[in-house]
């Protein structure tokens, strides 16, 4: 049985300019200890996919369609049950780490908290557990920082805390959203090392979102590219770098920047802009910026279908490898 398994997925905003279509139709599972990276550009849809996971969707979105975590219903449970599966096997790191630290309460405080109430730890076994977990994600002097509050730790730092936080249960899927972004590439490198770790030594399933094909690559086993809410192109890491199938997923490769390129040298990026959400029309999102769309593209939605073991795309070309 998959540890997460979502079934045609769909989020829709209420707006006072209509409905925001931005999570359309999307499936997809992970098994446990899988990386599983989700690219896509801003706006995609990326994080609405698993705020809808975690039932954390804004107060004007609603879900539809499937969450299985094992073999329970996520969708429309109650907050409270929602609660203990958050809390003991399902966790999330967010864009902004100051949107899960209270910036009121020092950090040893937020981390024994989730302890003391959600596995009845004492107050002195909970310190020790969370000073561990510090000094685990690297923190220089873990028991001296601990009673510190959130802005006095720098951003690097703070995104350690975060991510310690979401390990304070022993999550079974850590769900990271865009975890080293607006940091510099040392400690992005660092965060990343310490998730592969993570995962190397208590089996962690990760769900890696980013923007950044290059930051997927290096911890990812198989990745899903997103564009105007949908999954358009799911395979192994590998074989999407070097045999992307969806125009779109070839654009954002070559948008990459290069070892061996010249300083100088501009990166080509996709023309154009991502469709309104509010009004996607019948045929492919991606037609008015596609290099090859033909006619039947602006009236037929293409699919995600099967055309390799374990690589997807929903196009309706076939491209040369
Ligand atoms: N509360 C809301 N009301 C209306 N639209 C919303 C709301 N929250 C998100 N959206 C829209 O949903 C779409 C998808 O947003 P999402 O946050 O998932 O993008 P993303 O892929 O994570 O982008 P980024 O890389 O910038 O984080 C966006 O167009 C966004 O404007
Ligand atoms: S379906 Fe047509 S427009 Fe869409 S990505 Fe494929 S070729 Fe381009
Ligand atoms: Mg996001």
């Amino acid at each position: 049985m998959s540890l997460l398994a979502v079934e045609n997925l769909e989020v829709r905003f209420d707006t006072a300019d209509g409905e925001v279509c931005a999570v359309n139709d999307v499936s997809f599972s992970v098994e446990p200890g899988e990386t599983l990276g989700i690219v896509g550009e801003s706006g995609s849809g990326k994080s609405q996919v698993f705020f809808a996971v975690m039932g954390l969707l804004a107060a004007n979105g609603r879900a539809r369609g499937k969450v299985r975590f094992r073999d329970t219903d996520l969708l429309g449970m109650p907050v409270s049950q929602l609660n203990t599966i958050r809390g003991a096997h399902l966790s999330m790191i967010f864009q902004d780490p100051m949107t899960s630290l209270n910036p009121y309460l020092r950090v040893s405080k937020q981390m024994t908290e989730v302890l003391v109430q959600h596995q009845h730890k004492s107050e002195q076994d909970a310190r020790r557990i969370a000073i561990e977990l510090l000094e685990r994600v690297q923190i220089p002097e873990a028991a001296r920082r601990f009673d510190q509050y959130p802005h006095e730790f720098s951003g690097g730092m703070r995104q350690r805390v975060m991510i310690a936080m979401a390990l304070l249960c022993q999550p079974d899927l850590l769900i990271a959203d865009e975890p080293t972004t607006a940091l510099d590439v040392t400690v992005q490198a660092q965060i990343l090392d310490l998730l592969a770790q993570l995962r190397d030594t208590l089996n962690t399933a990760i769900i890696l979102i980013s923007h950044d094909f290059g930051v997927v690559a290096g911890l990812c086993e198989r990745v899903a590219v997103m564009y105007a809410g949908r999954i358009v192109e799911t395979a192994p890491v590998r074989e999407i770098f070097y045999r992307p199938q969806h125009p779109y997923t070839r654009g954002l490769l070559q948008s990459l920047p290069r070892l061996d390129a010249d300083d100088h040298q501009e990166l080509p990026t996709i023309p154009g802009q991502p469709p309104n959400l509010q009004s996607l029309g019948e045929g492919c999102a991606f037609s008015e910026r596609c290099p090859l769309v033909q006619p039947h593209c602006l009236t037929d939605r293409p699919l995600l279908r099967q055309i390799a073991e374990d690589h997807s795309k929903a196009c309706h070309r076939d491209l040369a490898a």
